[in-house]
């Protein structure tokens, strides 16, 4: 006969708690925050259209931050969000950008909120659509799920954004870094303008 004894019940997970995260929308900090990284130049290298441009950079300018992640990521919670705060500058006529990705879950889509700054969001589907959306403050991003999504500081300050998504999102970077975005975000004439990537498989 079975004998049921109550103390091997499976251990409950401990209850998640509300919580106020202060977030400074000019310096992007986040209060508390559960972790956090650096990008530095010389790590993004592949991603610039200009090599001969980029060495030229970092002999003159050091190998800078580019952008920075702040991260707010409750264990055991189902959404986190955090901030990403980049330098500006540019790279020959392309503006200093991230990485880039699509979500390893094909299913999750993310919102990024500016908070200051000014940039533009590349996005491109899997079926061959390219989109932008103007980054400024108190514009919200809608991300859908399965679009590669690229920041661009296309300003002469701090590109400050708030970025909320499933903790469970996960990144792929291998399609961005292996074939760019569809568009480069250059200057032209002064101004910010959207070009095809010339390198972009046809
Ligand atoms: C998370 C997200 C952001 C970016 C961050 C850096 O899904 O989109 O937190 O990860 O802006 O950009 P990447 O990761 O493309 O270097
Ligand atoms: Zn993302």
């Amino acid at each position: 006969m079975d004998v049921i004894r109550s103390n091997q019940q499976p251990a409950e997970e401990p209850m998640l708690l509300p919580e106020g995260v202060k977030i400074d929308g000019d310096t992007g900090e986040v209060t508390p925050a559960t972790g956090r990284y650096v990008k530095h130049l010389s790590s993004l290298r592949d991603l610039y259209e200009d090599t001969a441009a980029f060495d030229a950079h970092l002999a003159a300018h050091g190998d800078a931050v580019a952008y920075e992640v702040v991260e707010y990521r409750p264990e055991g919670s189902d959404i986190c969000f955090g901030t990403t705060i980049m330098m500006p500058g540019k790279i020959g006529r392309e503006y200093f950008l991230t990485r880039g990705h699509f979500h390893a879950k094909t299913d999750r889509g993310e919102v990024y909120y500016t908070q200051s700054g000014e940039g533009v969001l590349l996005l491109h589907s899997r079926t061959g659509e390219s989109r932008s959306v103007s980054m400024r403050p108190g514009v919200a991003a809608f991300i859908p799920p399965d679009w590669a999504h690229r920041s661009v500081n296309t300003g002469s300050e701090k590109l400050v954004f708030v970025w909320m998504c499933t903790i469970d999102a996960g990144h792929d970077y291998g399609e961005v870094a292996t074939r760019g975005m569809r568009q480069l975000a250059v200057e032209q004439n002064g101004s910010a303008a959207l070009v095809a990537n010339p390198k972009y498989p046809s």
